[in-house]
């Protein structure tokens, strides 16, 4: 069973771990036999499941039905839950929702964001939900940033994430989640922080590694993003199937092959 503790252990030992999003029960069951470290019960299901063009519409009721058919389904992975788009914004809906969610299952809940966060994170330390802060290109704010594009590309911005990424530990966040970014910033924040750091899009430095788990098996609809890597046609999954493509992309994780430079942004 990994817990918070193994992955400290790992970022210590410089051992990566793998990551990938999960909806429902049989995919997490071949996640567990496939030995993935940390299972995260994304928003990116407002997509990928049911359909809509961004993760805005998915309710906190989704959030917890989909962990708990993930989590009655997976005793090997640490269980990461999204806080679904608003469901934090006060300390009282922070901590009513992450409590529906950490019932369903989950062993740490994720919220988007920055320092701003810092208060919201500190006080669920206090009541027993650890956090993962998720920084860089935040689903969430899509319509702030004007659409899905790479993040810390300029210094003063670069420092700005390493700043959040320190203040957001600082009041207790476990873990932190860094998305489309530059690789070299990708380093800079993991290097900055005691916390494990799992990255997608931030190159090869991070701790761990996620991937949303239909884009891993190359069930994509429009583009598909630079860091998205097919681990069901790979050749080296000779039998093809679902659970050999996790068990790929758990072995190129710890051996450090994914991400490959063709899967990073090295600006
Ligand atoms: O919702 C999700 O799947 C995520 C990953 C992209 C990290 O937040």
């Amino acid at each position: 069973m990994t817990t918070l503790s193994t992955l400290r252990k790992y970022k210590k030992e410089g051992k990566k771990f793998s990551c990938l999003t999960c909806y429902d029960a049989m995919f997490a069951r071949m996640m567990e036999n496939a030995k993935i470290d940390t299972i995260l019960i994304g928003d990116s299901l407002g997509m990928v499941v049911q359909g809509h063009d961004s993760t805005i519409p998915v309710t906190v009721d989704d959030m917890v039905y989909h962990t708990s058919n993930v989590a009655r389904s997976n005793d090997h992975a640490l269980i990461l839950a999204d806080l679904p788009f608003m469901s934090y914004t006060t300390l009282e809906d922070a901590i009513v929702n992450s409590r529906r969610l950490m019932q369903a299952g989950a062993h740490v809940v994720k919220l988007e964001g920055g320092a701003e966060l810092c208060e919201i994170v500190s006080t669920l330390a206090k009541v027993g939900t650890p956090t993962c802060v998720h920084l860089g290109l935040t689903p969430q704010s899509v319509n702030v940033f004007g659409g899905y594009t790479i993040q810390g590309k300029t210094e003063d911005k670069a420092q700005k994430l390493i700043d959040d990424a320190k203040a957001v530990v600082e009041a207790g966040a476990a873990m932190l989640v860094l998305e489309v970014v530059p690789s070299d910033v990708g380093k800079r924040v993991t290097e900055a922080v005691d916390v494990p750091v799992i990255g997608i899009g931030a190159g090869a430095d991070t701790d761990g590694q996620v991937l949303v788990m239909h884009d891993m098996l190359g069930v994509t609809h429009g583009r598909v993003a630079r860091f998205v890597h097919d681990f069901l046609s790979d050749e080296r999954n000779q039998s093809r199937s679902v659970e050999a493509a996790f068990a790929l992309f758990h072995q190129a994780v710890q051996e450090g092959s994914y991400p490959s430079v063709e899967n990073q942004f090295l600006i």
